[in-house]
């Protein structure tokens, strides 16, 4: 079945009619008007590669680095919220389909599976997102709960000092656990297989929150206690103050401004991500893939550069590349592997992420995506400009 599917679009659809309609839509849909989720996608396909012949495209090699860690490609899984609503234990299958890939996990903070379950389940080092919320000594738990689990990169995400809305959340009334109403118990009894997996598990709310921060019961609405957590006032200082107790790799993700790319520099962290939350937070904004040239300009080569938003195939991957990032991370594309078809499913995405950007690279005559650079755009004038 999986087997069928030959794009990422085949697994979302696989994934709709799994995974229940609560689930599926948070993952689904951006801010507002999802204009800026929209053009993260769209984006791409104003890019044009160069096709070159008669090259020699024997012995290819998707093999590189982000923050100095080998990568068998330039691919990381993004981290992502309630990813264990996807698919029962949801995080520990996607940390193990990564490993095997070869590629980096990225646990979020707002995860079902905790920190200790992806270690127990998983044998090589992943990397962990950290949201910044009021009560700071929780902070620092979250910070050593994640050297203790031997965590190679923390990943701060700096574009979430207030929640923006997405609409389908709050008329789904999402939540986790999820509520018994009859919509909600509707929804959930016509995904028999998906409900059959999250009997089996134990792992249903926020793993690395519920009965670790104080005076946290229970998580019944997840927009009223982001909205109450999440620190509004977190600032640069407090970057720094985040490093010196981290200590190790650090990558600041959710960079859109060639200014606060610039201010990144000075920080000590050793990568940014160019990205926009996927859409989901400032309904307005340009894409990721429009914003990177830009970010690369300003920084000229002083601190890595990794991109995510929008990436639906390996040819998505190879234009960011081109266009000067390092690393780029998938979201969605993985949660609708999970959601269709668990552990196999997120391999499936990998897969054919990896095929589609190995064959692009060769059509476009390259061997090493190590030596990828804007040389293989297409910057030609197009016809509607040639006819202007
Ligand atoms: C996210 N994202 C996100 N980012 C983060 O730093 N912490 C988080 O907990 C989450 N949660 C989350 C949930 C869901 C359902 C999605 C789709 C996204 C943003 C994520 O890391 C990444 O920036 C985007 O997903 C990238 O865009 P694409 O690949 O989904 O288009």
């Amino acid at each position: 079945m999986l087997q069928n599917a030959l794009t990422i679009a085949d697994l979302k659809e696989m994934a709709r009619r799994r995974v229940p309609k609560m689930f599926f839509d948070y993952a689904d849909s951006g801010a507002w008007t999802e204009g800026t989720y929209r053009s993260n996608e769209a984006d791409f396909a104003d890019i044009l590669l160069r096709q070159r012949v008669l090259v020699d495209m024997t012995d290819r090699s998707l093999a590189s680095e982000m923050v100095g860690e080998p990568v068998s490609m330039p691919v990381a899984l993004a981290p992502t919220g309630l990813t264990g609503m996807q698919h029962a234990d949801g995080e520990i299958l996607a940390a193990q389909a990564a490993e095997a890939a070869g590629v980096p996990f990225t646990l979020s903070t707002m995860s079902i599976c905790s920190i200790e379950d992806i270690a127990a389940n998983t044998t090589k080092p992943f990397w962990f997102q950290l949201y910044v919320m009021r009560d700071r000594a929780f902070i620092e738990s979250l910070i050593g709960r994640a050297k203790t689990a031997g965590c190679s990169a923390l990943v701060l995400t700096l574009d979430l000092q207030i929640l923006g809305q997405r609409h389908k959340d709050l008329r789904n009334g999402l939540s986790a656990p999820p509520k018994f109403t009859p919509k909600h118990v509707w929804q959930m009894a016509t995904r028999p297989f998906w409900c059959l997996e999250m009997l089996q598990t134990k792992r249903r709310t926020f793993g690395n929150i519920v009965g670790h921060a104080s005076n946290v019961g229970d998580l019944s609405s997840l927009s009223s206690w982001t909205a109450e957590q999440f620190d509004p006032r977190l600032s640069w200082e407090d970057v720094a103050w985040i490093k010196s107790l981290w200590g190790g790799k650090l990558i600041l993700k959710g960079i859109l401004d060639p200014e606060d790319a610039k201010m990144a520099i000075g920080t000590g962290a050793d990568a940014i991500v160019v990205s926009n939350h996927g859409g989901r937070q400032l309904d307005g904004a340009r894409s990721s893939i429009s914003a990177l040239p830009g970010i690369v300009a300003a920084v000229d080569g002083q601190i890595e550069v990794h991109l995510d938003g929008g990436i639906r195939s390996g040819q998505d991957v190879l234009k960011a590349v081109a266009l000067g990032a390092t690393g780029t991370y998938i979201g969605r594309p993985f949660l609708y592997g999970l959601g269709a078809g668990g552990r196999e499913g997120v391999a499936r995405v990998l897969e054919i992420i990896r095929r589609e950007l190995d064959i692009t690279m060769a059509l476009c005559g390259r061997r090493d995506i190590r030596t990828i650079g804007p040389d293989i755009l297409d910057r030609a004038p197009r016809l509607d400009e040639l006819r202007a």
